[in-house]
């Protein structure tokens, strides 16, 4: 369902993303984790196509999105780390408009905001402006624009930043139903970034940890806290490695 095969992004001398690949098979619900700057939204911003790789490519759903960069897009839902909300809309006409956007046909957009603000919580505030919501509102808004042309994929980054600890919770939910096949709706295939390692031990199954832009690991939670070995000090030994531990570091006789 979505597949990052060698995504690499360079800027200037810095690899931010260096060949990176894994597939997330339909319905899974995948923790992306690294270190700041590690290269998580680099990446989330080339499979949704809002940047173009320096090499490499993914294919979301069954469309390449250097082929068919329409129906990657078309199939992928997107929450950034700071949502593209307008703060001056209500939220209803806001969906509305992303729906617009997403070139939902406009017989069926009341229908697809009415879905989204009803899976989002969102209904009792449907005629509020958006920059009076509390925080934990304008994320759920930031999700609904994310589901509103009911794409099969979502890709989120760090939905739960900057929430207190009930809106995480039911933050936290939403994502888990969305993950869950409902009214005929088949289930999400989720990729979130998030530095929260219980929100992962919460949500996902498997987790993917990238590291100076590197792969580092991609297992099932399961596998990686089997005998009951935090994920906290798997995240800290791998991260702790530099890059002269990396496999392909340049040789110290040439330095
Ligand atoms: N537009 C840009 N120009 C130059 N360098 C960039 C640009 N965007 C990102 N970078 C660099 O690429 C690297 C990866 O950044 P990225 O934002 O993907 O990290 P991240 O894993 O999302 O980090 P965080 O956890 O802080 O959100 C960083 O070194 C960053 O400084
Ligand atoms: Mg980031």
């Amino acid at each position: 369902m979505i597949e990052a095969r060698s995504l690499t992004k360079r800027y200037g001398d810095l690899l931010a993303v260096d060949s990176v690949s894994f597939e997330i098979q339909r319905g899974e619900v995948v923790g992306f984790l690294g270190p700041n700057g590690a290269g998580k939204t680099t990446t989330m911003r080339m499979l949704t196509g809002f940047l173009p790789p320096s090499d490499g490519t993914a294919v979301i759903g069954d469309a390449d999105i250097f082929e068919q960069p329409l129906e990657a897009r078309r199939a992928v839902g997107y929450l950034p780390e700071t949502p593209p909300l307008y703060p001056e809309m209500d939220v209803e006409h806001y969906l509305r408009f992303v729906a617009s956007l997403h070139d939902v046909p406009r017989r069926q957009r009341k229908e697809a905001v009415d879905r989204a603000l009803e899976r989002c919580g969102l209904e009792d505030v449907r005629r509020r402006v958006i920059g009076a919501l509390s925080k934990g509102y304008k994320q759920r808004v930031g999700i609904a624009q994310a589901i509103v042309h009911t794409p099969p994929v979502l890709v989120l980054d760090e939905p739960t930043v900057g929430l207190d600890p009930i809106q995480i919770r039911e933050i936290r939910g939403l994502i888990a139903e969305l993950a869950s096949p409902r009214d005929g709706e088949p289930a999400h295939t989720v990729i979130l970034s998030t530095h929260i390692l219980p929100e992962v031990e919460a949500i996902c199954k498997r987790v993917i940890l990238i590291h100076r832009g590197r792969k580092v690991i991609d297992q099932p939670l399961t596998e990686l806290t089997a005998g009951g070995v935090r994920l906290e000090e798997v995240f800290a030994r791998e991260t702790a490695r530099d890059a002269a531990d990396a496999p392909d570091a340049p040789e110290e006789a040439q330095a």
